[in-house]
This record gives C-alpha cells, structure tokens and sequence, in this order.
C-alpha cells in the first residue's frame, strides 16, 4: 500500500519505536498523528516532524478520547495505516521473596494498556477504515502491533509483561480474518531488546552484556530496525495475520 498521501495513527509515538516509526512514515508522505500520555515528548517530537504531523494526548485504554483522535486523524486523508506501539511493563514475580502473592492491580494495568490499549484503537481506527475508498486489490488499511519476544519467552518477573504480548500475537490472525471483508491487514512485530528511552536507565556494562547474548549481528536493535519492518508490512501487500520476530536470533533466558 502507499504510504504517500495516507492518513497514519501511532501510538506511543511521542517516544522510542512510535517515534522512529513516525519519521519514517513522514519521510514518506504520510500524514501524522501521534498519540501518547506524554504532552510534553508528543507536542516536540510532533514539532521535530514538522509538516502534517500532529500530536494527541490521548490515553490508548479510553473509548472515548481514541474515537476523538481517531477523527482528528483522519479528517485530512483517508485513514490506512495504525501502528500501535504504546506500552508499558511492569516487573514482578507471581509469589514475592516474602511469598506474598503478586499486587493484581500492576498485572491488570499492563494487560489494560498493552492487550487491550491495542485492541481499542485497533477496532475504533478499522471502524473508520471500512469508509475508506479501496485501492488495489480491495485494500483499505493495515494495523500493526507491537508485541515482544516475552511473548515466547517471558522472564521471571514478566508475566504480566508476557501475557499482554501474548494476547497480541493471538488476536493478530482473528483480526486480521475479522476484517479481512473490509480490506484491512493485521501484521504484529515482537521486537527482541531494541535501544530506546526504555532501556534509558541501563548502564553501559549492562547494555554490552544484553548486546552480546544476541546471536548476531551483535548489537542491540534500534528504532531504525523497526521503523524498517513496519514500512515493509505497510507496503507488501501480501503480508497478513502474522507476528515475526525482530530480535537477531535473540531467545531470552529464564532471567
Ligand atoms: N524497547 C524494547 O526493547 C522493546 C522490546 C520489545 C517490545 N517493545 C514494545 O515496543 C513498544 C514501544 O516501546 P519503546 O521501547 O518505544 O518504549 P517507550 O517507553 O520509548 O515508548 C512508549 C510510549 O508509550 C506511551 N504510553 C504508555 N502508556 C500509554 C497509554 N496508556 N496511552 C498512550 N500512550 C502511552 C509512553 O508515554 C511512551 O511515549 C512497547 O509496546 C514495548 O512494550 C519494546
């Protein structure tokens, strides 16, 4: 599909991943629209891209406040493409040290923003996309989640972080067969470890160790590797209903 001329929804774009994507896509004639919780990254990042881009706060669990910038971002070109990037983690093992059960409250809200943040702006932006005039092909749109190789291998203390991925590499073929009668293709990224503000507080030591468990080439990722992948699930029509791994042969360790 054409990225020139496509209205374009990221979330989570104000930072890391989102945010390489975003350049990507403007680099290619997209028009913009960040959503993110942070004002201060979105409104600079936004600025940074300049041109059609625009940024909403906008929290992804909220019906209400997605079906607003869902229309915001699709009143200048039709909307085609979503990439969901917003996400959160939170570590901690299911019976603590002192073998107390896990606080549920940190379990469910990364479900909430990670499975369910995604499926939320998924249905809402498809649901706009239906309206779409098709291209070639019968093609109207195409989603992409983010996942993460913790939804094969989650380690100890990620099984919230585990499930919520998981829960997006399972509805990634539902959806895509849900709305494969409208024309809108679901592909889904797990990223293995990938240099952005994520990994901000990690000293170099750390980062050299994570770099060298990778099979090759032997580095961590960056958010250059990823833009990469989404702009070919964009363009390659073909591509459907898949999660492919983006991490250099990586495969995590129980820790
Ligand atoms: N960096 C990695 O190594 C890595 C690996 C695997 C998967 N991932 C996944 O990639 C995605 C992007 O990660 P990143 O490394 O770019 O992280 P990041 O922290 O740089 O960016 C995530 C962005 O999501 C936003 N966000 C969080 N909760 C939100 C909400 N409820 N509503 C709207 N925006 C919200 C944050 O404000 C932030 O700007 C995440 O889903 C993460 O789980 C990252």
């Amino acid at each position: 599909m054409d990225i020139s001329g496509s209205a374009a929804i990221i979330t989570g774009g104000a930072s890391g991943l989102g945010a390489a994507t975003a350049q990507a896509l403007v680099d290619r004639g997209a028009i913009v629209t960040l959503i993110d919780l942070n004002t201060e990254a979105g409104d600079a990042k936004a600025a940074d891209l300049g041109g059609a881009t625009r940024f909403v706060q906008a929290d992804v669990t909220h019906p209400g406040a997605i079906a607003d910038a869902v229309a915001l971002a699709s009143e200048d070109a039709p909307l085609r493409i979503v990439i969901n990037c917003a996400g959160i983690a939170i570590g901690a093992r299911t019976v603590d040290r002192g073998g107390d059960p896990a606080n549920l409250d940190a379990f469910t809200s990364v479900v909430r923003v990670n499975l369910i943040g995604t499926y939320n702006v998924s249905s809402q932006a498809a649901s706009v996309m239906a309206r779409n005039e098709p291209l070639a092909h019968g093609e109207r749109g195409v989603i992409i989640n983010t996942a993460s190789v913790a939804a094969f291998d989650g380690q100890i203390g990620q099984t919230a972080y585990s499930a919520s991925k998981g829960g997006i590499v399972g509805l990634t073929l539902p959806m895509a067969r849900d709305l494969s009668s409208i024309g809108v293709r679901v592909n889904t990224i797990a990223p293995g470890i990938i240099d952005t503000p994520l990994l901000g507080s990690l000293n170099d030591e750390i980062r050299e160790a994570l770099a060298a468990n990778v099979p090759f080439p032997k580095r961590l990722g960056t958010p250059e590797d990823f833009a990469s992948l989404a702009v070919e699930l964009i363009s390659n029509g073909y591509m459907n209903g898949e999660t492919i791994r983006l991490d250099g042969a990586l495969r995590m360790a129980p820790r």
